[in-house]
């Protein structure tokens, strides 16, 4: 077996990462340790991994077995990582080179490190680069960070690859069976991270390819998680956890879209009994306690939904400085409440639908409907 990744692992072109920088440059050094304990043979560059600039890059692969490959990236116009990287399987040599698209340049430049411009080779020179690193090896690989509409003529135009893997375009174009560009068999599984392409190869007594059949392979929970990562993931936590206060910096906080600022559950309770009675009794108010039991109480990608005010003025900022503002309270749905708590006659927040969407997207919470959600979450009529 031999695994491989098309490129853009941390991040990808036009959209931007829920995580701040400081912890998405964490999470991409856990996750290029989690390919190297995974046994990934090579990892191709996409734009988006030089989100950082490529030191960066370099840095995190340093030490690790699996190969960053990229005939394309060129900084100061000089090559920096490795075209290819070959190795044995069962006998069979492999060649796998990576090559990403001529058209990020502008992305990359963009994303260089000062003084030190990067910029991506033409796409064709960077498959013959490849291909010339490939010289002698039993299955050439490509891996192919190309939009596919640029990708397949040029297959047709450089013969040599016999596997082309395409990363970068969206999975609406995401195919598992190989088909022909070429002589090369192309497949292109998309990067939503749900699905594994996997790619069955029979070589003949002589060594030559003859047969190439695909798959992709769905990652529901129905795969155990693997021990090894659920250690990576714990320390994945642990480093978050301990940069919090670093990371948190990179979450502004501003007065909140109807001005004053948040205050808490417990200015609220003396004057509103019966609504708290019945808050109590909900999911919300043990949102919190949801991420303390999934060790996720110092991850800020979670905050937003499971915390009171969160980057706004008076609201959640770290448990220890603000636990008071900890899981999903009144003013999650009424609005900040300092003014109606000095003034009580004030007009204030009647929520409705719209005020649970900002939380029950379709990603956290798919069964979202109004009209089934809101009785379980209604305060009691007072008489
Ligand atoms: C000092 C007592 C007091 C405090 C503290 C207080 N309220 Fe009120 N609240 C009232 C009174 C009295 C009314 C009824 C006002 C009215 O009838 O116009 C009211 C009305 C409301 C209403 C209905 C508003 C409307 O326009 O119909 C909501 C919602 C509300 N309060 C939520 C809260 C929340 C949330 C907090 C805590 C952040 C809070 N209250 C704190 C006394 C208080
Ligand atoms: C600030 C974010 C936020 C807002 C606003 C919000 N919710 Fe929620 N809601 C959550 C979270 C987080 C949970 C899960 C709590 C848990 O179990 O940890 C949840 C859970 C629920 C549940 C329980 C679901 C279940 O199957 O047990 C209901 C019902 C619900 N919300 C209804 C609503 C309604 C109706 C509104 C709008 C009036 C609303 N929520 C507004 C964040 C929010
Ligand atoms: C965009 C808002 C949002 C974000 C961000 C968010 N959640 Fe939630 N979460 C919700 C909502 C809403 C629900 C309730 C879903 C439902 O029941 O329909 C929920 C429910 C849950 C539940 C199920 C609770 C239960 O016991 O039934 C867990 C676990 C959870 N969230 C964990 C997390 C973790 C961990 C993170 C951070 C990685 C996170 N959430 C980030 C909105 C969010
Ligand atoms: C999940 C969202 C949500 C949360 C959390 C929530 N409320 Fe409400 N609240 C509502 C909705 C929805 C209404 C009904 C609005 C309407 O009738 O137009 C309401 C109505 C009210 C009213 C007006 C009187 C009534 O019963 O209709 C008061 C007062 C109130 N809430 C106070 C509170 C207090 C205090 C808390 C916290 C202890 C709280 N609410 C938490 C959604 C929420």
């Amino acid at each position: 077996m031999c695994l491989v990744d098309a490129g853009d692992f941390i991040a990808r072109e036009g959209r931007i990462s829920e995580k701040s920088s400081i912890q998405l440059r964490i999470a991409a050094e856990f996750m290029l340790q989690a390919m190297d304990r995974l046994g990934y043979a090579a990892v191709n560059v996409g734009e988006g991994d030089l989100v950082f600039g490529d030191r960066f890059l370099a840095g995190i692969a340093g030490g690790l077995d699996t190969a960053l490959v990229s005939a394309s990236v060129l900084a100061d116009e000089v090559p920096v990582f490795a075209p290819a990287h070959t190795f044995a399987v069962a006998g069979i040599t492999i060649g796998i080179a990576g090559v990403a698209w001529e058209g990020f340049t502008p992305y990359v430049r963009e994303h260089s490190d000062p003084g030190r411009p990067l910029a991506m080779a033409a796409t064709a020179d960077a498959m013959r680069e490849g291909l010339a690193h490939l010289a002698g090896t039993d299955l050439k690989v490509l891996l192919a960070h190309v939009p596919l509409a640029e990708l397949r003529p040029l297959l047709a135009d450089i013969p040599g690859y016999d596997i082309a893997i395409a990363g970068h375009d969206t999975n609406l174009n995401s195919f598992a069976e190989p088909e022909l560009a070429g002589a090369t068999h192309l497949v292109n599984l998309g990067w939503d991270g749900m699905h594994v392409g996997r790619l069955e190869l029979t070589f003949d007594r002589t060594g030559a390819l003859a047969e190439v059949a695909g798959s992709a392979v769905l990652l529901d929970d129905a795969w155990p998680d693997h021990p090894d990562m659920v250690t990576l993931h714990g320390d994945y936590l642990a480093r978050v956890a301990a940069a919090l206060r670093d990371i948190l910096t990179e979450y502004p906080v501003g007065p909140p879209p109807t001005g004053t600022r948040y205050v808490g559950v417990q200015n609220c309770t003396a004057c509103h009994p019966s609504e708290w009675r019945s808050w109590r009794q909900t999911a919300h108010a043990l949102a919190w306690q949801t991420l303390v039991e999934r060790n996720r109480d110092y991850d800020p990608e979670c905050f937003a939904c499971h915390t009171n005010g969160f980057q706004f003025t008076g609201g959640f900022t770290l448990y220890e400085d603000t636990p008071a503002m900890a899981a999903v309270q009144c003013e999650s749905c009424h609005g900040a409440g300092a003014d109606h708590c000095d003034d009580p006659l004030r007009p204030y927040g009647r929520p409705g639908e719209a005020a649970c969407l900002v939380c029950h997207v379709p990603l956290h919470s798919p069964d979202f409907d109004y009209a089934a959600y809101l009785p379980k979450i209604a305060h009691p009529k007072t008489p």
